[in-house]
């Protein structure tokens, strides 16, 4: 907070499109979507509109023993994304929520089904779920989460596949070691496991790591041969992120929970939804007195505003998608990152899939190094701002996360900014040896 408070503050105050506007008129790209939430650009007519008219018609009320009409529409548009196959949508009001709900019901559809033993949850090194307890311990208890550390329950890890790639180069990739070492947890751990819980194609919060394709495809494989629920968190991927509806679509895979929230509502409401199977949901039905009832409830969970604002994104994003537009924008994106970054001395590394990508820079001499307190990536994204850029950084890295309906010439500036903000910063930057 120091930190924040000592260096000059941003105080936004309008978003048209990409753009996001302070209140002394500068304009910066949006290079973060607002937390990786943002769709249409920011103050979309569309969207608008479909706010306004739900306004009109009720801004709240509670899903608990009852239901309203634009949340029962938007199941149905929601079981559209897995083919019906997951046609049962438990809402909450954020990503976190949305995991934990699928930790909860997996747990849970366990001991309904007399096998409580299954208990346990295996998830992948570099993970990252969410904030809540439950999210915390599945995640990768390192970072963001070490200090919590005595208050989590332990989870499996597996180690993520060293997997890279930009405008569909793949610069390294090895997922067998991957799959190996998580079938061995497997063999070892299935009859108390309830679930594995995945984000496929791309761990946004561990930097932009990717997987190869297929590497879903397989984790799904075993998961049905050891009887272990799959949970895909598509908190980050879906909604045209990887230029499809999801990454579940796209691959060919049909997890047992499939978790939403970020791009659901556009990046306007705060909103989660899990999608399950109907065998998941018969588990959970009977008479009162038989105890089977799935205790989650959350205020705002399903708020008709959210629901309103996210049928009618996915009504803009499905020809958006068929147009070809966002693949595209993913081609533009890989090949501005490579031209500018490929042979940059302050480059150590760069990835790019979909509307996602990550630079890690270093010191020019590698046999050198900058110390955290440096904050290198952090000084990179301040001075982006001169530029006329919102981007946020990750330890010595940058993430690339631009909204979904970025346009060629915006795409230019979010890598240009990005370029001039490291050649301003990075080569000032002190160095030590490496120790
Ligand atoms: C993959 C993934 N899951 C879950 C979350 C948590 O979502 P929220 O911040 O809405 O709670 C995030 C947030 O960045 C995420 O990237």
């Amino acid at each position: 907070m120091k930190e924040y408070a000592d260096n000059p503050r941003i105080h936004l105050a309008r978003g048209e499109g990409c753009w996001l506007i302070d209140t002394s008129g500068r304009r910066y790209l949006d290079g973060n979507a607002s937390v990786w939430t943002n769709v249409h650009g920011h103050n979309d007519s569309d969207l608008n509109a479909a706010l306004k008219s739900q306004l009109d018609q009720v801004a709240h009320v509670t899903l608990l023993g009852m239901n309203h009409v634009v949340a029962t529409e938007l199941a149905e548009d929601l079981s559209t994304l897995t083919g019906g196959k997951l046609a049962r949508c438990f809402y909450t009001d954020n990503g976190s929520n949305a995991v934990e709900v699928a930790l909860k019901l997996s747990f849970q559809y366990w001991q309904l089904v007399g096998r409580p033993a299954k208990r346990g949850v295996i998830a992948m090194s570099g993970a990252y779920h969410g904030d809540t307890f439950g999210t915390m311990s599945a995640g990768d208890h390192r970072g963001f989460h070490q200090r919590f550390e005595p208050w989590l329950f332990s989870s499996h890890k597996f180690s993520a596949p060293t997997h890279s790639e930009c405008a569909g180069r793949i610069q390294q990739s090895d997922a067998k070691v991957s799959l190996r070492e998580l079938e061995t947890l497997l063999k070892a751990q299935a009859s108390e496991t309830a679930c594995l819980i995945i984000e496929p194609r791309v761990q946004g919060a561990a930097g932009m790591m990717q997987q190869p394709k297929g590497f879903i495809n397989a984790v799904e494989k075993l998961c049905r041969q050891y009887d272990v629920h799959l949970i895909l968190d598509e908190v980050f991927t879906a909604f045209g992120r990887l230029g499809a509806l999801t990454v579940a679509e796209q691959e060919g895979v049909t997890p047992d929970f499939l978790c939403l929230a970020k791009g659901l509502t556009a990046g306007y409401l705060p909103m989660g939804a899990t999608l399950t199977s109907e065998k998941i949901y018969q588990a959970f039905e009977g008479d009162f007195s038989e105890g089977r009832t799935f205790f989650h409830g959350h205020t705002f969970s399903g708020n008709p505003l959210g629901c309103a604002v996210a049928r009618a994104s996915l009504k803009k994003l499905r020809p958006m998608i068929s147009s070809g537009q966002l693949t595209e924008s993913a081609a533009l994106l890989g090949k501005e990152i490579e031209s500018t970054f490929s042979t940059h001395t302050h480059v150590a590394r760069y990835r790019q899939v979909g509307l996602t990508g990550a630079i890690d820079f270093c010191p020019a001499n590698r046999e050198r190094r900058w110390t955290a307190s440096l904050r290198a990536g952090y000084k990179v994204s301040l001075a982006a701002r001169r530029h006329g850029l919102i981007i946020r950084p990750l330890g010595d890295s940058i993430l690339f996360v631009p909204p979904i309906a970025i346009k060629p010439d915006e795409i230019r500036h979010l890598i240009k900014a990005v370029r001039l903000a490291a050649d301003e910063v990075l080569p000032t930057l002190q160095t030590d040896t490496l120790s």
